[in-house]
């Protein structure tokens, strides 16, 4: 199969929507990420996404929707906090999960009772959902367990052959993926961090949990995809943190002394502490949005650049940054986490 990439123009949607309406699947842009779409109500389209990106069958989808699309479609239970944190954040990087109804494929949610609905900001996904006035079901358009794509030449990189098209959107602004949030109980409970915060969500709404599964209990996974390796360079990775940089400066030495070629990963003013001789500098650069908009760009070039990449955590750890280095975790943990 050719895998074209195409700019966003009411003809490529109307090709995309052609493809989506036959139970094809076809690569998407969005604010925070690239996805991968297929028709939500079509069981063979969003089978064949977990083929092709070979994710785990236990792993459910986010189905996105146009900012006028009538919810009442496909959920019921609608919480007043939803509803505020809809009119507060929507469209943008925030996915809500509610008790599912049954209106979409049932591999859509892999067996679990929510479904998990998201209204991206992405002009060009606003303008191709629209169009086709159903949900579109979208995990990130990487292969399982690689970085997740911030351009349409990430996702052809994953893709080609295996896709027949890819609208193109440009860069990903946002650079993570959204915020996934439960709305099911008494209060929104964090399912995954990203761009709209924990503190963002509770100042809205006055509370916000945050759900993290105790496994020793062998309690069932809410969401399973935050136990995953995930996120991950096809190079060996370390992770440092700041305090730990002169450890992080002796490896180097070590690996560069055996020849292997190593890249750096940090914020830019820790990045500058190392010496920049032998070594790739991948910047992260200065801001929480300039951090998260460049990591899994520079996750991506650390595969193509290196055979080895010291990355660095980045000094803050809240709001935003709790979503960076969730995902910086993932990619640098060597092992897949059973469960
Ligand atoms: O920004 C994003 O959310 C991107 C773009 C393409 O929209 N999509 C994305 O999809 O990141 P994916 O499939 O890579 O990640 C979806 C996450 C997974 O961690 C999954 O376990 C969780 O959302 N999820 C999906 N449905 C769920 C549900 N019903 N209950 C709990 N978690 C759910
Ligand atoms: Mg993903």
């Amino acid at each position: 199969m050719k895998t074209e990439i195409k700019k966003i123009t009411p003809e490529s949607i109307r090709e995309a929507k052609k493809i989506l309406l036959d139970g094809g699947v076809v690569g998407i842009p969005t604010e925070t990420v690239y996805g991968l779409g297929g028709n939500a109500f079509d069981d063979g389209a969003v089978k064949k996404i977990f083929e092709v990106k070979g994710r785990p069958n236990d792993n459910p989808l986010i189905a996105h929707v146009h900012a006028e699309y009538d919810l009442s479609r496909i959920i019921d239970y609608d919480p007043p906090y939803a509803a505020a944190l809809r009119k507060a954040f929507l469209p943008g990087p925030l996915t809500l999960v509610y008790p599912s109804t049954g209106k979409v494929s049932p591999y859509v949610s892999c067996g679990l009772n929510t479904l998990a609905v998201r209204i991206p900001a992405h002009e060009g996904a606003q303008a191709l959902l629209k169009e086709m006035d159903i949900p579109i079901v979208a995990p990130s358009a990487n292969l399982s367990k690689h970085v997740s794509p911030t351009s349409a030449e990430h996702v052809y990189e994953d893709f080609e052959g295996k896709i027949p098209l890819i609208l193109d959107g440009g860069e990903c602004v946002g650079g993570i993926e959204s915020t996934v949030c439960d709305v099911t109980g008494e209060i929104p409970v964090i399912l995954r961090p990203g761009l709209i915060t924990r503190e963002m969500i509770a100042d809205m709404v006055g509370a916000c949990g945050e759900y993290t599964p105790d496994l020793k209990k062998g309690e069932k996974v809410k969401s399973p995809g935050v136990l995953y390796k995930h996120y991950s360079p096809r190079c060996r990775t370390a992770l440092f943190t700041v305090e730990e940089t002169d450890k992080a400066s002796s490896l180097i030495e070590q690996e560069c002394a055996r020849g292997t070629k190593v890249a750096v990963l940090a914020e830019k003013d820790v990045l500058q502490t190392f010496e920049k001789e032998n070594v790739v500098f991948l910047d992260l650069g200065e801001t929480e949005k300039e951090m998260a908009a460049r990591l899994y760009g520079l996750l991506r070039e650390a595969e193509k650049v290196c055979d080895f990449m010291i990355a660095i955590e980045p000094k803050k750890t809240d709001g935003v940054m709790k979503g960076v280095l969730n995902r910086l975790r993932k990619a640098c943990v060597s092992v897949d986490i059973e469960h």
